[in-house]
């Protein structure tokens, strides 16, 4: 007979769950926004558009934090087309998924739908064809009481209160040659350090996440993360991980064994990370923000396919259909984030609804759970508190996975 054991002992816990470990994602992508979360006119949908038969399934989800906007998209976002009176928005092309963004839903949006939600809101600055300047424009629009330009425009667009957002993403993927204005590992360390600095200068109280790799695959991966963090190491409290986990080998062996490497892609740049610390002869620890992780792959698209079906508004792209091989990669995926809970302070699962996401919806009709709902909701309502270092024996395999 097969044998396996866990020992746990009390007297060794590796640290306490932050309550940001069971975050998710909201892009302008595909229909996460509109025919997602948003979509006037739905039969379950309030005043404001907000699906209420997705924003009752997201509470049965339980996540904690939301980032938004974007992912690629954000590389290409001016915030301010997106706020003020709906009918004075612009449409714009959008580049990095080849489709119209009407902005009808911006960030004061954004920002009611977590409070309904009860969900912290994350957001992610343009670092790709913006800059700082942009960026503390955003802090002050959002943050500052009033009495300013930007803090009274967001009072005249009818969010009489600062909206107090904390968590800020110092861009997205930048390291990445699909992203749009693509930087090296210089260019984007003194943006962000010099964007950092302007957006706390007007907030001190928020925190800050530096780009890391977009992938452990990167060519430029580990090198990046040193150079970010000798610009940013004063400015940011978290350096940001992105992972997607594929069978494009139809191996599930080495499929299930994968999470194993999201365990070494965490313990790497939290050695990269100390190494700049000492380096320093500094006892600050930046934390790790694992801020898109899933799996994805069958419905992942060469901007060619993208460039064919002619600017589209939301359509149905990246909508993955999970099975139960992928919802046991997921689960090892969230075992994973909980066991690095001393230094993994963050994390958001890539995406909510609809795009590569454990919520589903026809537009225009119902919502439904996919296969990693259950172990992500599983995550987020037991997942409190200390963790355990468990020690397990049992059978092992040999698996090699890219
Ligand atoms: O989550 C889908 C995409 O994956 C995001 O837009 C991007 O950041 C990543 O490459």
């Amino acid at each position: 007979m097969r044998q396996a054991s866990i020992t746990f002992d009390r007297a060794f816990a590796i640290g306490d769950t932050d309550p940001r470990l069971f975050g998710a994602f909201v892009e302008h992508l595909g229909r996460c926004v509109y025919g997602g979360i948003y979509e006037p006119g739905h039969p379950t949908a309030d005043k404001r558009g907000f699906r209420k038969d997705v924003l009752d399934l997201v509470k049965e989800l339980g996540p904690t934090i939301m980032r938004y906007p974007g992912g690629n998209f954000v590389s290409g976002y001016n915030w301010e087309d997106g706020v003020g009176p709906v009918k004075d928005r612009p449409a714009r092309l959008d580049l990095a998924w080849f489709t119209t963004e009407p902005n009808t839903f911006g960030t004061n949006e954004f920002v009611d739908w977590c409070r309904a939600a009860k969900i912290e809101p994350m957001l992610a600055v343009n670092l790709g064809t913006r800059d700082g300047d942009a960026a503390r424009n955003l802090v002050e629009y959002c943050n500052h009481p009033g009495g300013t330009a930007w803090s009274d425009l967001r009072i005249k667009h009818g969010w009489k209160k600062p909206h107090d957002i904390k968590f800020w993403c110092l861009g997205n993927e930048v390291d990445g040659p699909w992203q749009m204005e693509h930087k090296t590992a210089t260019e984007y360390g003194r943006v962000a350090h010099e964007a950092a600095k302007m957006m706390r200068w007007i907030d001190p109280s928020i925190e800050l996440a530096a780009c890391g790799s977009s992938g452990r695959n990167m060519p430029t991966y580990g090198r990046w993360e040193d150079e970010v963090l000798e610009h940013t190491f004063d400015q940011v409290e978290f350096i940001s991980l992105h992972t997607y986990f594929n069978n494009y080998a139809a191996d599930t062996k080495a499929f299930l064994a994968s999470p194993d490497l999201m365990d070494q892609f965490i313990e790497e740049v939290v050695a990269i990370s100390d190494a700049v610390a000492a380096r320093r002869r500094s006892d600050k620890r930046i934390m790790l923000s694992f801020d898109e992780w899933n799996v994805w792959y069958r419905t992942r698209r060469v901007r060619a396919d993208r460039v064919k079906e002619g600017w589209p508004v939301a359509p149905p792209i990246l909508e993955e259909i999970y099975s139960m091989e992928d919802a046991l990669v997921f689960g090892g995926a969230c075992i994973s984030l909980l066991n690095h809970a001393d230094r993994v302070k963050a994390a958001c699962l890539a995406q909510l609804v609809n795009v590569i996401a454990p919520i589903m919806t026809e537009t225009g009709g119902p919502a439904w759970r996919q296969t990693i709902f259950w172990p992500f909701a599983q995550m987020s309502r037991l997942g409190r508190g200390t963790v355990l270092k468990a020690i397990v024996k049992s059978e092992s395999y040999q698996a090699s996975y890219f």
